[in-house]
């Protein structure tokens, strides 16, 4: 089994929790996230579906945004969890607004029986950005 160091423990615990609240009716995914900012806050959202389907918005970038908003910019790592026994890797998507924030950022998925650790270089390399 994979061994996560205390904090991106705690990061994954933070993600499950947000998951609870998921506003799935439509695909019935239950997909929580929390980002982890340098300075070791923890910002955590859940999936929000509408039934114009397009529209729905997916947990990391929720969590991302949310932190965003509250002035914090610069992320260390990003936990995302699914109940659910299907593989959940960070959509598209989601890779392109982590790598805007931090091209390396580690990311944890899990479902309900695995976890994988990996970062943001080896999910989405040759990422498209424009920062200096
Ligand atoms: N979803 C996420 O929350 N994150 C992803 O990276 C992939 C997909 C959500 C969107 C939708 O509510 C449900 O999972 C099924 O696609």
């Amino acid at each position: 089994m994979l061994e996560l160091s205390a904090t991106l423990t705690e990061l994954l615990e933070r993600a499950k929790h947000a998951a609870s609240h998921s506003y799935s009716p439509y695909s019935g995914y239950k997909v929580g996230s929390a980002v982890l900012t340098v300075d070791g806050q923890i910002f955590e959202a859940c999936n929000v579906e509408n039934a114009s389907y397009s529209l729905s918005l997916c947990a990391e970038r929720n969590a991302i945004f949310k932190a965003v908003s509250a002035g914090k910019r610069d992320f260390e790592a990003i936990a995302i969890y699914v109940d659910a026994d299907e593989p959940f890797p960070p959509c598209g998507a989601c890779r392109q607004v982590m790598a805007e924030f931090n091209p390396s950022i580690t990311v944890v998925y899990a479902n309900r029986s695995q976890t994988v650790k990996t970062d943001l270089a080896q999910l989405l390399p040759g990422a498209f950005c424009l920062k200096k």
